[in-house]
């Protein structure tokens, strides 16, 4: 596919360096968000203020004073509420590091092998070429001077009752936003599960991806389910898009 002097074409093993320091630092952008996030969650203020419930009745018992006195109040009151603090923001930085990490492991780590790609050109060693054996696929976006603009894999779950695919690993570089990378990079992953049969494409992503939420809508798919995360203090939003009512995919690709 070719729009606006970008391409889209399968993952070749040249590309795997690049691919993987955009997906290592883009996945941790919402991690400040989450941190505001959980800031505002009401679990982690119930546990403040049993803390400071504790901190004050343990004061009451140590200084045998009833009220304790002030200064120890706000010492240890500062130290917990510095403790619960350093905590939240350790589990909001966390979150999104250790899926990353879990990811190179996982799919990321093995992309010709996980996403079923079949070489077709191993005459160069360093850049072998690939292309998708059946439903998945991993799709890579050139822009006009080759370089890497973004990339999405486009996974199946044969065990589900309808045909469905799940749209992942949705990274655009931060010097390509807001042209319509992603835009392009989903219509040809749409285009590639409708030569497939493929029926829903089902994807996630979390409630503070507020741009990611922002494109999904836009291109047609609806929230389906959440799934709170006891760990991480935050909604999983599980989207569908069905292709039956799926947005056109431009002639011209
Ligand atoms: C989310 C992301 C993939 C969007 O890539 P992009 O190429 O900039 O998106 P596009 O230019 O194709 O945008 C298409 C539409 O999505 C919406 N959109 C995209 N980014 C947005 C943002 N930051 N804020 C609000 N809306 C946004 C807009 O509706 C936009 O259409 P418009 O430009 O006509 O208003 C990119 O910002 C990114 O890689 N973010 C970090 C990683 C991430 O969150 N990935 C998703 C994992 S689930």
């Amino acid at each position: 596919m070719a729009n606006k002097g970008l391409r889209v074409r399968s993952f070749q093993s040249g590309d795997y360096d690049i691919i993987k320091k955009y997906f290592s630092s883009c996945l941790l952008e919402p991690a400040p968000s989450a941190f505001l996030h959980v800031l505002n969650h009401p679990i982690p203020w119930t546990i403040w203020g049993t803390g400071v419930a504790f901190v004050a009745g343990g004061l009451t018992l140590f200084t045998k004073q009833h009220p304790p006195p002030t200064k120890y109040i706000v010492a240890a009151t500062s130290i917990w509420s510095a403790a619960v603090v350093t905590w939240l923001h350790r589990i909001s930085m966390g979150a999104y590091y250790n899926y990353t990490q879990w990811s190179l492991t996982q799919d990321m780590g093995h992309i010709p092998e996980y996403y079923q790609l079949e070489p077709i050109d191993e005459s160069n060693k360093n850049n072998i070429i690939y292309a998708p054996k059946g439903e998945k696929n991993f799709f890579v976006c050139e822009d006009s001077t080759g370089a890497i603009a973004g990339f999405v894999a486009l996974d199946y779950h044969p065990e589900r009752p309808k045909r469905t695919g799940e749209l992942r690993r949705m990274i655009v570089s931060p010097t390509h936003r807001r042209r319509g990378v992603a835009e392009f990079l989903i219509q040809a992953l749409i285009k590639h599960a409708k030569k497939n049969d493929l029926q829903v494409i089902e994807l996630g992503t979390s409630d503070v991806q507020y741009g990611a939420k922002k494109l999904y809508q836009k291109l047609g798919w609806k929230e389906h389910h959440r799934v709170f995360d006891e760990i991480y203090f935050i909604d999983v939003i599980k989207y569908e898009l069905n292709l039956e009512n799926a947005m056109q995919v431009s002639p011209a690709s």
